[in-house]
């Protein structure tokens, strides 16, 4: 997490900064209800976490990523960003918690899904800030009102 720069207070990451803290959320609960063998808990979790990073990653996509990518120094990091947001929506779409090998590819994905937040936390985000425009913010802005119909920012 990046206490020092600044970025939390510059819209939207500071909406970004707790929708991933929502998604590990109900990642950790995930693991630990497989664990566990309440996999209908298991279940529901994994779904919240799909609904929920569904929302987070078109706000990124649309958003600080895009206009970032136009920045060749920013667009090889930004694309492998975007393949694990497409990996991991095909893992919770079509993944059988009841399944051992499955099981093990959720518990992997989680350790993965807290690296790819760091990359954002501790790069990219800290990165966008001396990266952006007034016009970027305006467009991150407006991508993450997209993805989030009728969602206040919470440092409106
Ligand atoms: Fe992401
Ligand atoms: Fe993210």
């Amino acid at each position: 997490m990046c206490h020092y720069c600044g970025c939390r207070h510059i819209s939207p990451i500071p909406e970004y900064i707790p929708e991933h803290e929502q998604v590990t959320n109900r990642s950790g609960d995930a693991v630990r209800a497989i664990d566990g063998g309440d996999l209908g808990k298991a279940r529901r979790c994994i779904q919240e976490m799909a609904v929920l990073l569904a929302a987070h990653w078109q706000g990124e996509e649309n958003g600080i990523f895009r206009v970032m990518q136009r920045d060749e120094e920013f667009a090889g990091y930004i694309a492998p960003l975007i393949e694990e947001h497409r990996e991991l929506a095909e893992l919770l779409a079509t993944v059988d918690v009841g399944d051992p090998t499955d099981q093990q590819r959720i518990r992997l994905a989680v350790t993965e899904l807290d690296e790819h937040i760091s990359k954002e936390e501790d790069g990219l985000f800290p990165a966008s800030l001396i990266a952006l425009s007034g016009r970027d913010w305006d467009e991150t802005i407006a991508a993450w009102h997209d993805a989030h119909p009728g969602a206040e920012m919470s440092s409106d």
